[in-house]
């Protein structure tokens, strides 16, 4: 059976993904800090298919190295890495924002990427074709927005740090992808305003947004193309969100 490997299993996307890889057999490598969480996932998969937790912090190299090292040898050929993990912080303006949000949204959407994309890469060139590096982006990464700040430039470096990768990993038979979903509700908004369950609900309300099992869709359907076919990037909104006209500053 292929392997997926799924940073941020424990809610949202990742957690709907791991659900959409176990309805097809895949076995699974779930990680996230809630421990609680990935259990009860294990819980919910693991007669199915087969499921193993890592109760692991994306931003501690160290640990992220030794998980991967140690993995076990049924498990070792991952297929498919899910760069799932990530964060946005202060919605307010730049000028506003405590630096310690800066530092934790590079830590874990740069930083935390990149620690598990270094640890993985030499399992998946090992598997070969067909295996997949799937980087969840944002729109946030390409169209700026007031409050985007540090945000959408952690998602601006996913989608070029794929393309880079792509390059290098010619002759490999590795893909890499980097979905970039635009609104979707999930606990993100909750996570941006540390808490604030009714700032999360107005964002939500009287619209469609995504939802959690529409990214997993089409991460699923990424990772089971043919293995000839690479999809570079794939930005995914709401049919009810498009942009903004360029706003002018005026007397
Ligand atoms: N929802 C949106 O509108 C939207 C749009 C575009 C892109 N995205 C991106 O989609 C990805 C998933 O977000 P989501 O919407 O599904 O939000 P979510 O429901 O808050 O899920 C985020 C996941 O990331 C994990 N995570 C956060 N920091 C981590 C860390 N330091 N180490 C390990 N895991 C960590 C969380 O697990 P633990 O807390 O258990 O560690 C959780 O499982 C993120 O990269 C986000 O930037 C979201």
């Amino acid at each position: 059976m292929p392997i997926a490997m799924i940073t941020g299993a424990t809610s949202g996307f990742g957690r709907a993904a791991a659900r959409r890889f176990a309805a097809a057999g895949w076995s699974l490598i779930l990680t996230g800090r809630r421990s609680e969480r990935l259990e009860a996932l294990k819980q919910e998969l693991g007669d199915s298919v087969e499921v193993l937790t890592l109760t692991l912090d994306v931003r501690d190299a160290e640990a992220v190295a030794r998980a991967v090292e140690t993995l076990p040898d049924e498990l070792g050929q991952v297929t498919c890495l899910v760069n799932n993990a990530g964060l946005a912080l202060a919605p307010q303006p730049a000028q506003e924002v405590d630096l310690a949000d800066w530092h934790t949204m590079i830590d874990t959407n740069i930083t935390g990427l990149v620690n598990v994309t270094h640890a993985l890469l030499p399992r998946l060139i090992a598997t070969g074709a067909g295996a997949s590096i799937i980087n969840i982006g944002s729109v946030a990464g390409s169209w700026p927005y007031p409050g985007g700040h540090v945000y959408g430039a952690t998602k601006a470096f996913v989608e070029q740090f794929g393309y880079n990768l792509r390059c290098d990993l010619k002759g490999t038979g590795v893909r890499v992808t980097d979905i970039a979903p635009g609104m979707a509700e999930t606990e993100f908004t909750l996570v941006r305003t540390k808490g604030d369950q009714a700032a999360s609900d107005a964002l939500y309300r009287g619209t469609t947004p995504l939802q959690a099992e529409d990214i997993a869709e089409q991460i699923f359907h990424v990772a089971t193309l043919p293995d000839h076919i690479n999809i570079n990037r794939l930005e995914v909104m709401p049919t009810r969100q498009t942009w903004s006209p360029f706003t002018i500053d005026r007397d």
